[in-house]
């Protein structure tokens, strides 16, 4: 099985029943190969070189009720939050004396930042932080609110497609969500000029083999710049609170199989990962991943920024959680990259 891995790598891809027997494959040199190979490939484009992306989770509120997210409408019992412009800004100005060149700002699909006040705020930290780049990670929204954030100095774009399968999307997702509408945002935000993130959750209720060779084939069509994964953690009070859970043997063999099909992606170590196992995210550092994401928001509101049970990083200051991933970055024989870590090959 290990000469899938081979081919995988001097081809960049693989037939459907080639993808499923190398997803499937319980040989443990599967594993070990795969994550050589992916090492092999993230450090002749990026070397040891990890980009941190200070993340800044800016609302809990939320208008949409994903079955898996802790911070659903439907979650009552949900401790809502928001951050203002002062805050969001503070966040920045610690970020950046801790060296963040990226800030992410993540939230709920959030009425009150609304365009005008998403770019008044983006404005001001494009002002004040030329050299940074600033991305969004607000849903879905309209094209001209897209094409507005844009202007205003946005660079970048994370919207998770979650399901590329019709059938998986529908069963994670209140009828009011449709998958065209997904796929819609993430091309819009690519013809505007965004550098693109789409990715999904591991191990989702449902989600079999084919699903995930249904969102790799996604991905390729889509050719964004960054991929999110991270195994799905179940949530307490979600209606699925009693599935079970992501396992971190299939998410590292997904992150190496996505290191091989797009050599220059941007690959986060997700937090999710670092949720499941105490060395998750090194082991995503050493099987292809090149990014991490320290939490850069105030510490009274992490705990609310409920996607999932026992998400780490919600009780440390900013300079202790960008200390703790820079040991782990050391650690894992890696380096911590000062700089704004765009995408390979970027051209707007
Ligand atoms: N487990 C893991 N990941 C989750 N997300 C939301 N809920 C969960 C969960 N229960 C992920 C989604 C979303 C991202 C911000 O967090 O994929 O896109
Ligand atoms: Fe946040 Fe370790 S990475 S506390």
């Amino acid at each position: 099985m290990t000469e899938l891995v081979e081919k995988l790598c001097s081809a960049g891809n693989l037939s459907d029943e080639e993808m499923k027997l190398l997803i499937t494959a319980e040989d443990t040199a599967v594993a070990e190969l795969l994550r050589i190979r992916a090492d092999e490939v993230r450090q002749r484009t990026y070397g040891k070189k990890v980009f941190l992306r200070g993340l800044i989770e800016i609302s809990s509120y939320c208008r949409n009720d994903c079955l898996y997210c802790g911070i659903r409408r439907s979650n009552k019992d949900a401790d809502r939050y928001r951050l203002d412009r002062d805050m969001i800004l503070s966040c920045c100005e610690s970020g950046y004396a801790l060296g963040f060149r990226t800030f992410v700002m993540q939230g709920g699909e959030d009425a009150y930042f609304s365009d005008d006040v998403m770019c008044d705020i983006i404005s001001e930290i494009r002002r004040k932080y030329p050299d940074c780049a600033i991305t969004l990670s607000l849903g879905e929204r309209s094209r001209d609110s897209y094409r507005r954030m844009k202007d205003a100095g946005a660079d970048r774009y994370l919207l998770r497609h979650e399901a590329a399968a019709p059938d998986l999307y529908h069963s994670l997702h209140p009828d009011s969500m449709s998958l065209e509408n997904r796929k819609n945002c993430l091309y819009t935000l690519k013809e505007l000029g965004y550098q693109v993130g789409a990715g999904f959750m591991v191990g989702a209720p449902g989600q079999t083999t084919e699903h995930i060779i249904a969102d790799l084939r996604f991905l390729q069509e889509l050719q964004p710049q960054m991929i999110g994964i991270g195994p799905f953690v179940p949530h307490h009070s979600t209606p699925f609170a009693e599935e079970k859970g992501g396992t971190l043997e299939l998410t590292l063999r997904l992150l190496g199989i996505l290191r091989l099909m797009f050599p220059k992606v941007l690959l986060p170590a997700t937090t999710a990962l670092g949720t499941i196992s105490p060395t998750g995210r090194e082991q995503g550092l050493k099987t292809g991943c090149n990014v991490v994401m320290p939490n850069l928001s105030p510490v009274d509101v992490r705990k609310k920024y409920d996607l999932y049970d026992n998400k780490i990083c919600t009780g440390e200051e900013a300079a202790e959680c960008r200390m703790c991933l820079q040991r782990r970055i050391v650690s894992a024989g890696y380096e911590v990259a000062a700089e704004r870590g765009d995408c390979a090959g970027f051209t707007s």
